[in-house]
């Protein structure tokens, strides 16, 4: 699913270089459920950015499920990352004037899917992180926990072959933040391959792998035959 080879990514801040990334390799099969844990600063979200493709390394290759990235126009990434991600954040990212399923019918419109399929497909995802009641709720008349789980649905709306967290139990209570864990666990074992990125290690336990960041440079802390 991903292969990352030698990954670079500096930034420049007044003459300073800052290497965000430095040589990282990574490789996640299909159906796996990676945790990268990192303390802030050490990279994550630069990382998350380029294997998301919202953003390309100064050097070094990614495949992203066979594709090689490098190759890739904005424009080509911006498809690539439609069709084959769905993203979920630490703030939902939630649009406050629409409603639940509006919300992740959204994803859908870019895939030019007819108004029933996107409406079929958005219910679909709603009923499958338990929101089937609550469609036409707005954010803003939901828990947190519920607009994760909108933000869950809208991400698995177009049925991606990669969930990305970053830090997606960031805004919750501890009991609602094991409920969204729960989701994942499930998610995963229906065969979604999930990479979450977190601070947090009793979250990043619940990973079957775990990868630690630290000033850019990634180690395999368990997992894999290393447990
Ligand atoms: N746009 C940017 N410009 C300059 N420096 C940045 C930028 N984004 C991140 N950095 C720096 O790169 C390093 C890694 O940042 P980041 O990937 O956001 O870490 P994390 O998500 O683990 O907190 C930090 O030292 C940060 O200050
Ligand atoms: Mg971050």
């Amino acid at each position: 699913m991903i292969k990352m080879c030698d990954i670079n990514k500096c930034y420049r801040l007044s003459g300073e270089d800052i290497h965000a990334l430095n040589q990282v390799s990574i490789d996640i099969e299909d159906g796996e459920y990676v945790a990268i844990i990192g303390p802030s600063g050490s990279g994550k979200s630069t990382l998350m950015n380029i294997i998301g493709c919202l953003d390309v390394p100064d050097s070094g290759s990614y495949q992203l499920a066979g594709t090689d990235t490098r190759k890739f126009s904005g424009r080509q990434l911006a498809n690539l990352r439609n069709t084959h991600i769905g993203f979920i954040f630490q703030g939902f990212n939630l649009l406050g004037r629409l409603n639940a399923l509006e919300n992740v019918e959204l994803p859908l419109i870019y895939q030019g899917l007819s108004r029933k399929r996107r409406r079929l497909q958005a219910m679909e995802a709603l009923a499958s992180v338990g929101l089937a009641d609550r469609v036409k709720h707005r954010p803003q008349q939901l828990s947190g926990g519920q607009q994760q789980r909108v933000a869950i649905a809208r991400a698995l709306a177009t049925k991606p072959q990669l969930i990305l967290a970053d830090e997606p139990t960031g805004n919750l209570d501890s009991v609602t933040g094991e409920e969204i864990m729960d989701l994942f666990d499930r998610l995963n074992r229906e065969g979604n391959t999930i990479v979450l990125i977190t601070h947090d290690q009793d979250i990043a336990a619940r990973a079957n792998r775990r990868l630690s960041i630290v000033d850019g440079k990634i180690t395999e802390e368990t997992g894999k035959g290393s447990a």
